[in-house]
């Protein structure tokens, strides 16, 4: 949700913030911009849409400067035009901001009623405004930077420059993150450890409420009460990974085709398949004692977590309560303090599922983190994290996340029901058997299924509306189907339990309603060929996605089959999310959309 960085350098930085911006598009690209400090003056550049019309403004009006800042908006105030796109600058002073400022609008009149004017629709000019005023009542610079803080509230990473002194950037976190990158001689700022990759692997955190003055031979980093504070510097991993599309057309595709491998690395973090035995990886939770389990995310690793639950229950017969984040926080929800709650996120740093955590920190549970970014907030606060090694994902549509959620979902559940004694030693070793068997079968079936697919996906580009039917834990695998689909080629998709349909969605079903039935030939396979029966009688469109012996079982006319191999229960989730992922890529490639970078989404979402 927008993304922030800052240099200040010793030779000219606006193509190496672009550069960096390039690696934070993923977090909005509604418009970008970018500010320096040339000969004494703020200057800057910005355009409307993707980063690419903002290095064309570039090309047309270069920009000196050695310090600046850049921005790249996912607008939440304001319309994404080029009025609207960071940086603002006010009187001297220039601002990025990711989040919201909450109070804006009351900030706002006490300005306007002291004769400010303003010029953009947006929150985040309310922060250069105050400054600005600020330092026209005599503060100094860190002195107005402290004032202001104390007075906005909300969620925000800030970045500022100040006219008068072009060798300096202040920067404050409250809630989405930033991080400080130490280099010889430079130093950075951004949003991400990715976004600084290029310039340094030296960097520190901000915790929330910290602020921070960065030169160009260090930084100070304050609390919010103005007290210096020292933040560990850590060395990051994030130069390691190679961001780039290799042979695919989108990074989507390159994601999906990434999966036997990337789900083979974090099966052998949790999984020892010589003692054919799942590890819960640490002690920090005691799966044996615990009474219950809260689990808690958002979209994608929602639905993740949802599996989760059904895992859980059946296999360590661990209660487990399950909501989406956004209503978790505000639920009040009775916790019990003997319990432990994971939170699942593969950028660690969404603002809702964050808050779940440290509500049930508040109420005294152990935390643990499902993410797959491992210096993320969410990581940071938890008592035991559980990467999910799928390397970084830049589809904005989460593919193998979702699997690798999924497959480190499913080796804890293993792990947690040896520990509870619910499963004997001859269980986990069928089950660890079917965990090793997944990155084989995932190869296979990605080789083989992609003709039957792209044919579909032709039929499903001229729909408007699809439904996906599935039971037990193809249910959420249903709801993971109809979300891919609609974020990526904006048709419209639900996901329902098979049973539901008659309770209502039932009366959309005619003969233009393709209904998509995921429905291995498992325990519930004969009542989801019922519900199937149902859809049929009524003239609807069939794409039945099951293996050989649902196939063969199946006498049901269909619009297409797509037939998966035989598969144990326990990874069907996995390998059914295959077909359901590449259906929605390819009717998102025939219509024509932005697959990587769908409309009015972004992949990290720090506001609530
Ligand atoms: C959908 C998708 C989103 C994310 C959600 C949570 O394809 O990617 O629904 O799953 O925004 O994001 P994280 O996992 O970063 O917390």
């Amino acid at each position: 949700m927008c993304g922030i960085v800052g240099i200040v350098g010793n030779q000219p930085v606006a193509p190496r913030l672009v550069d960096a911006l390039r690696r934070l598009e993923y977090r909005g690209y509604d418009s970008a911009g970018v500010a320096t400090i040339v000969s004494g003056k703020l200057e800057r550049r910005r355009a409307e849409g993707k980063l690419f019309n903002l290095e064309k403004r570039l090309d047309e009006q270069p920009l000196d400067g050695t310090t600046g800042i850049a921005h790249t908006r996912w607008a939440t105030h304001g319309a994404p035009t080029e009025a609207n796109a960071h940086p603002h600058f006010t009187d001297g002073v220039a601002v990025v901001h990711n989040g919201i400022i909450e109070n804006f609008s009351e900030i706002k009149d006490e300005l306007l009623a002291g004769g400010a004017e303003f010029h953009t629709q947006t929150d985040t000019e309310v922060v250069a405004q105050l400054l600005a005023k600020l330092r026209r009542d005599g503060l100094g610079r860190r002195e107005a930077m402290h004032t202001m803080l104390r007075r906005v509230r909300g969620a925000y990473a800030l970045a500022v420059m100040f006219e008068d002194d072009p060798s300096t950037i202040m920067a404050a976190r409250s809630g989405p993150p930033l991080a400080i990158g130490y280099g010889r001689g430079e130093m950075f700022l951004g949003s991400d450890a990715i976004a600084l990759a290029p310039f340094t692997n030296e960097i520190s955190y901000l915790t929330d409420g910290d602020w921070a003055v960065i030169g160009r031979d260090g930084a100070y980093v304050f609390d919010l009460e103005g007290n210096r504070v020292e933040r560990p510097r850590q060395v990051s991993q994030a130069a390691a990974y190679m961001i780039d599309k290799g042979n695919h057309r989108h990074f989507m595709e390159k994601e999906i085709y990434e999966q036997p491998e990337v789900v083979s690395h974090a099966l052998s973090h949790y999984v020892d398949f010589i003692e054919h035995r799942a590890k819960a990886g640490t002690d920090d939770i005691d799966f044996a004692t615990v009474p219950s389990l809260a689990i808690s995310a958002c979209g994608t690793a929602y639905l993740a977590g949802l599996v989760g639950k059904y895992w859980f229950e059946r296999y360590a017969r661990l209660p487990v309560e399950i909501d989406v984040a956004s209503e978790f926080r505000y639920r009040e929800i009775p916790l019990n303090p003997a319990s432990a709650a994971l939170f699942i996120s593969q950028s660690g740093e969404t603002a809702d599922t964050l808050a779940s955590l440290r509500y049930c920190r508040e109420n005294g549970l152990k935390i643990g983190a499902v993410v797959n970014v491992r210096e993320s907030t969410i990581a940071r606060e938890s008592d035991a994290v559980f990467p999910i090694l799928a390397g970084p994902e830049i589809g904005v549509a989460s593919t193998k996340a979702f699997t690798c959620q999924l497959s480190v979902l499913a080796a804890l559940a293993i792990a947690a029901g040896r520990a509870r004694g619910t499963v004997s030693q001859a269980e986990e070793q069928e089950l660890v058997r079917q965990l090793a068997e997944m990155p084989r079968i995932m190869s296979s079936v990605l080789n083989s299924i992609q003709p039957t697919i792209e044919h579909l996906a032709r039929e499903l580009s001229k729909c408007r509306d699809v439904l996906y039917l599935g039971r037990g834990t193809s249910y959420p695998l249903a709801m993971e189907g109809a979300l891919k689909l609609k974020e990526i080629s904006y048709i419209h998709a639900e996901g329902y339990a098979a049973g539901e349909l008659k309770h209502g969605p039932i009366a959309l079903i005619d003969e233009n309603m393709p209904v998509i039935v995921i429905a291995p030939f498992d325990r519930f396979y004969e009542k989801t060929v019922s519900n199937m029966q149902e859809v049929a009688a009524r003239g609807g469109r069939i794409i039945l996605i099951t293996d050989e012996d649902g196939a063969r079982a199946s006498k049901l006319p269909t619009m297409a089959t797509i037939v998966l191999p035989n598969v144990g229960e326990i990874i069907s989730p996995m390998i059914y999310s295959l077909p359901i992922q590449l259906l929605a890529y390819h009717t998102a490639v025939f219509m024509g959309t932005d697959v990587d970078q769908p409309r009015n989404l972004a992949k990290s979402v720090t506001v609530e």
